[in-house]
Formats: C-alpha cells, structure tokens, sequence
C-alpha cells in the first residue's frame, strides 16, 4: 500500500473519480476553531481525568463538578466559529451525489459550517438527557446557570430527574441509528476521509476496516501519525484547516 506521497496527482485523482464519499471526523478538525483535542499534549483528557468526567461513575459521585466541565466546554464552543476545514467538508458534501460525514465531535460546527449530511456518533454537548427517563432535551431551553451547584443542577421537565450531558462517556454504548449510518456509508464508498482524529476509540477501527474491505481509498489528513494511519493510502501530514481547502482548490 502506498503511504502519504509526494505524488499530489494521484491523490487529486483519487478525489475527482469518487462518487460515494465518507467522512469520518474527530477532534484535530476543530482545533484550528481553539477547541482543544483529547489527546494531545494540551488535551482535556491531560487536564480532566476522564474516569471522573465521562464516565456515569463519576458523574453521579459529583455532578455539579462534571457538569461545570460541560458547561465551559458549552461556552466554548457557542465562542468558536467553524474553521476553514469545517467549511471545506460542506463544500464537498455539496458536490459529491453520496456523501455521509460521521463526527466523533460533540460540537456544533460542522452544522454550523452547513454539513447536513452527517451524523454524530458521540452525541451533543448542546443536549441534555434525562438519566430515568432518557428524554433528550435541546440545552438552549433550560436557563441553566454559569457555575452548578447541588441545587441547581438540571432536572427533567418530565420526570424530575437528574440530567447529563447527551453525550457518549467511557463504558457506554454509541447510539445505533447513526453508527449504523456511519458503517453502511463505509460499506458503499469509494472514498473515506478520516482526519482530525488519534483513532483510539474503537468505532475508527470498524469504520477504516469496512471502507478498505470493499475497495474504497482511504484520505487521512492529520499532522501525526495515528492508529489508523496504517490504512491511509494517502497521509496528508497537515493541519486539516490548511490541507483540506488547498486539495478542494486544486480538485
Ligand atoms: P484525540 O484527541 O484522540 O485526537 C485528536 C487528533 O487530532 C490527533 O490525532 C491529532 O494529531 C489531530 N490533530 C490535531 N490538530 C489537528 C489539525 N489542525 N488538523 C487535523 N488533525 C489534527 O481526539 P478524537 O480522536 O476525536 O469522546 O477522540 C475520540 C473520542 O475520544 C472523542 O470523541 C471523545 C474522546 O473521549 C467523547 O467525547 C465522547
């Protein structure tokens, strides 16, 4: 298998013969909007310990801690604006005829930079579930506070119970509808692009193995090696918000 090249033409072409693309995205494509990555030398997973943070274990051990971590993460990511990666991807959703972009990202700014055809595999920082009756509720309509404590916290409009983050933590499930969503596209493509993401959670793995069993090329667009860089045909070793316009440009 041929690794990241020099050899651009190739890799232009392998873009404009594609007909049915994926795209699977993690936290290096919104590092260039200033959200942090996880497992980077600066990543939330260096400074919040994620058994106590994205885990249910912790979260119930204290929840006003854990949400004042998602509620900063929320503010955060309301400040950030898509970048032009972000923008690229849309770009391309708009002239592939199949095209299915699967985010690992719990933000908003792949919608916000006008993706539709997508899907969140990890859920939605900007959601709140209800832990007994599993009512998902839109954040934006509960007036919750800057900082959390025990009396403060959300409670569900339904049932009165606690709330969490509507979002994926350690020893859950990834939700099925858009998983299977995401596996079905790397079935049926000719192209995946995997960028921004270390592949250490397992879906990447499935994702990368189903595209490369039914012939797809394999694009991955990260400025570091990872584990699923041994299944790229191509390596692109840039930041994505750098290489994914310039390929788009030349394509
Ligand atoms: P990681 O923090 O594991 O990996 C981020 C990747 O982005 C690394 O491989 C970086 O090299 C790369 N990167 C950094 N800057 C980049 C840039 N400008 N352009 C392109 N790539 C860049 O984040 P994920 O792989 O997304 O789960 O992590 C997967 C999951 O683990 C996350 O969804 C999160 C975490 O636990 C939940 O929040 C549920």
């Amino acid at each position: 298998m041929e690794k990241y090249s020099a050899d651009q033409d190739q890799l232009l072409k392998t873009f404009r013969n594609a007909c049915h693309v994926f795209v699977f995205t993690g936290a290096g494509v919104s590092r260039e909007s200033g959200l942090p990555t996880f497992r980077d030398l600066d990543g939330e997973w260096r400074q919040y310990d994620p058994m106590t943070f994205a885990t249910m274990e912790g979260f119930l051990q204290n929840p006003a801690m854990v949400w004042n971590m998602y509620r900063s993460r929320q503010k955060q990511i309301a400040e950030a604006q898509p970048n032009p990666a972000h923008i690229t991807l849309a770009r391309m959703e708009e002239h592939y005829p199949e095209f299915l972009l699967a985010t690992q990202n719990v933000d908003d700014l792949h919608e916000r930079a006008g993706s539709r055809r997508m899907v969140k595999i990890h859920g939605d920082v900007g959601q709140i579930r209800c832990i007994d009756c599993g009512e998902i509720y839109d954040a934006r309509e509960f007036e919750l506070p800057d900082e959390f404590d025990e009396n403060t916290l959300p409670k569900c409009p339904d049932c009165s119970a606690l709330c969490r983050p509507n979002i994926v933590w350690f020893g859950e499930y990834v939700p099925q509808e858009p998983l299977m969503a995401a596996v079905n596209a790397a079935c049926t493509c000719d192209l995946m692009l995997i960028i921004g993401t270390s592949g250490e959670v397992s879906n990447g793995y499935g994702l990368a193995e189903y595209a490369l069993g039914h012939g797809a090329k394999i694009v991955e667009v990260n400025p570091s090696e990872g584990a699923l860089t041994h299944y790229a045909h191509f390596w692109v070793p840039e930041p994505a918000g750098i290489a994914l316009p310039r390929i788009w440009e030349m394509c």
